[in-house]
């Protein structure tokens, strides 16, 4: 395995600090991401090992390239920030979709473009989207779009970053996380009834699947949904 950085954007929290973790600990280099230069200097401190943080909000795109020009070689760039937006056309926030349009469509993009040039041909890219991309729910607009439009991402990056690879990993909802830990035991149970395995999948099986998608250098352009079968039913 390579020795560059494994960048996390959205590492500060949830699934990419999972997967930050797993990376710190087996000895890599990180770099987490988020809103906050403290929170992310924290979060860095944190998770130990060589991890530091750094700040940038990606729904302001045009700031990005500054804040990561001090970031070295990179062999995995994962982007799994999230700013969820509840959104129905019938009650249209627009500032809210502008910001979750923006982030995960120009910002998730532009960190590619700035840190393109310090990848090599064995290095990989992460997008996270979500299967509300599939299975839709009111006030999902925003978030069923953007999702749709990080699947479509994987296509085209593939063919301009090549032979860099690009995948994304679309997960169900994962019952640990912090997004999910509470959410009230009727929901819990009603999405377990839909989900073939019988439970809901975890944080630990998406850091597994992201390291699959990341490392294994035959992987490319694949959008994986990690779901327990929800999608079957
Ligand atoms: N959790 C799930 O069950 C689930 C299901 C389907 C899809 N997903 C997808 O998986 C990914 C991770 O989800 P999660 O639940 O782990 O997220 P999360 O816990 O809400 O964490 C979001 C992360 O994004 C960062 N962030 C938010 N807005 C940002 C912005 N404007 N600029 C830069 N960074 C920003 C946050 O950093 P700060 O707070 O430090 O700013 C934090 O690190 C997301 O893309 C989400 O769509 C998750």
């Amino acid at each position: 395995m390579a020795s560059g950085n494994v960048v996390i954007v959205g590492g500060t929290q949830g699934l990419g600090r999972e997967l930050a973790q797993s990376y710190a600990d087996d000895g890599h280099e990180v770099v987490v991401t988020g809103r906050d230069q403290g929170r992310a200097e924290t979060a860095a401190k944190e998770i130990g090992g060589d991890t530091r943080g750094i700040g940038f909000d990606l729904a302001d795109p045009h700031s990005i390239a500054d804040r990561l020009v001090d970031v070295g070689e990179v062999d995995y760039l994962v982007l799994a920030a999230i700013e969820r937006d509840t959104n129905k056309v019938t009650e249209y926030d627009i500032e809210g979709a502008l910001r979750l349009v923006t982030l995960k469509l120009v910002g998730y993009s532009e960190v590619i473009h700035a840190l393109h040039p310090r990848m090599d041909e064995h290095s990989a890219v992460l997008m996270f989207g979500g299967l509300a991309r599939d299975r839709p729910y009111p006030g999902s607009t925003t978030v069923t779009a953007v999702n749709g439009a990080v699947t479509s991402m994987v296509r085209t990056l593939v063919i301009e970053l090549a032979p860099i690879r690009v995948n994304a990993l679309h997960p169900a909802i994962v019952g640990d996380s912090p997004q999910w830990i509470d959410m009230p035991a009727e929901r819990h149970d009603a999405l377990v009834s839909r989900t073939p395995i019988g439970r809901l999948v975890t944080m630990a099986e998406v850091v597994g699947a992201s390291r699959f998608l990341l490392e294994n250098e035959a992987i490319n352009g694949i959008n994986l949904a990690v779901d327990g079968g929800w999608l079957c039913m």
